[in-house]
């Protein structure tokens, strides 16, 4: 196991009716709010009301900043800061997903700081401070309501770019399974497939003795592959979507990753899909991952057999150890058909014109390796490219 430090200062309020709770919580931290949310989901369902409802009742005041889209984008982002400066606001306040949520630890991040917020993300500048961020959110997926995470997409130069630093992780994350009754089945599964991921992209490791965390991420997997095979024919499940709902946060709070060094090239090579296609995150690695797979297993013959036998339930073949890797690999091909998702670039538009682009930006010119389980060149982003054409 590595040496780790692991901090989780994000206060969880989890369960029916939390969203009530929001006034009460934000007044703790600032008396003025940016409120940030996307497209007009919250809106449509009502949510919105009951957040100014109980903002107001609790004396705060707030000042209304929409608009977040699905990668979101550095645009909006510097409108927020500009906003937000005007307005003299003391805290941010995100309703919504990943996108609502990095959009406004963005902004966070900038308000306080005199140069260009893109400086963070470029890896130019660390920052000093920023203003403190609450959520609530509506959709399980991306863990930004828990990580020290913002990705932004930086639209004139087809870039999308992590930024991570506590100073970001949400002071508190509130957290209703009923508000995600209302995601379309699509969204559902991205967000499915992300939470997944964020766990497998911890899992892939090449550390040895952390048997705890491998049957922590096991347990999560195994958790996510039962409850998302069964949400689509029954979103209105609280049982279901609780579980899923509180897997998105563990999954990418950073507990998973405690004494082992994830990988994180799927994810890598998707945000390069993600800034010149604008596709869903979710969908980007349904595609990448299984090919990835494929690519990288004889690496470490003995987790992909591993993985495929706790977590797929294979059955493990002593006489050929590779046929129960690739089973294990097959079967959750299978399960993201299953759940509607994409598993070939074809099936997103994605041609093999820009292949050469992509790779080689994720890997600043073929200079540096993505990824730790298997550092990928530019060559074996273009091969894994080949095997999810
Ligand atoms: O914008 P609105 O109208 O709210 O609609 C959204 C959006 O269209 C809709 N939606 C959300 N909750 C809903 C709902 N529709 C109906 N009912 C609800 N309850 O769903 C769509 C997707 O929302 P979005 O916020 O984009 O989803 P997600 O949470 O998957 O966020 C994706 C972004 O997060 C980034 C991704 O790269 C992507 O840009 N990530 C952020 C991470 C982090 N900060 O730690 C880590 C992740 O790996 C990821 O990279
Ligand atoms: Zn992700």
């Amino acid at each position: 196991m590595e040496n780790f430090v692991f901090g989780y200062c994000t206060k969880i309020l989890f369960g029916r009716g939390m969203e009530d709770k929001v006034g009460a919580e934000t007044k703790r931290h600032g008396k003025k709010v940016l409120l940030v949310y996307g497209g007009g989901s919250i809106k449509k369902s009502g949510l919105f009301d009951k957040v100014v409802k109980s903002l107001t009742n609790a004396g705060v005041e707030f000042v209304e900043f929409g608009g977040a889209q699905p990668n979101p984008r550095l645009s909006l982002v510097r409108e927020g800061i500009k906003s937000g400066r005007g307005q003299k606001i003391d805290f941010i306040l995100a309703v919504g997903g990943g996108s609502a949520i990095d959009t406004a630890k963005a902004i966070a991040l900038g308000i306080p700081y005199e140069g260009d917020v893109w400086d963070f993300f470029a890896g130019k500048q660390k920052p000093q401070s920023a203003i403190k961020v609450g959520v609530i959110l509506t959709i399980p997926a991306a863990g930004s309501e828990s990580s020290m995470f913002s990705v932004i997409t930086n639209e004139t130069e087809l870039l999308k770019c992590g930024y991570g630093n506590d100073l970001i992780r949400p002071v508190f994350a509130i957290m209703n399974p009923e508000l995600t009754y209302t995601l379309p089945p699509y969204q559902t599964a991205c967000g499915c497939v992300d939470i997944m991921m964020h766990t497998l992209e911890r899992y892939f490791t090449n550390v040895t003795d952390v048997e705890l965390t491998d049957r922590l991420c096991e347990g999560l997997l195994k958790t996510m592959v039962d409850k998302s095979g069964r949400v689509f024919e029954n979103p209105d499940d609280y049982r279901l979507r609780a579980e899923i709902m509180w897997a998105g946060s563990i999954s990418h709070n950073n507990l998973m990753e405690t004494g082992r060094i994830g990988d994180f090239s799927s994810h890598d090579i998707e945000h390069e899909m993600g800034a010149i296609y604008d596709i869903a995150h979710g969908a980007g690695l349904a595609i990448v991952f299984p090919a990835w797979c494929k690519y990288v297993f004889r690496h470490n013959l003995k987790r992909f057999v591993q993985f495929a036998v706790r977590v797929m339930n294979v059955e493990q073949d002593f006489e050929n150890p590779e046929r129960t890797a690739l089973e294990g690999i097959d079967r959750i091909e299978k399960l993201f058909v299953k759940m509607g998702m994409p598993v070939r670039l074809s099936q997103v538009n994605i041609g093999d014109d820009r292949w050469d682009e992509m790779a080689s930006k994720c890997t600043k010119g073929d200079t540096k390796k993505t990824g730790n389980f298997l550092p990928l060149a530019k060559r074996d982003i273009l091969n894994i490219f080949e095997l999810c054409r």
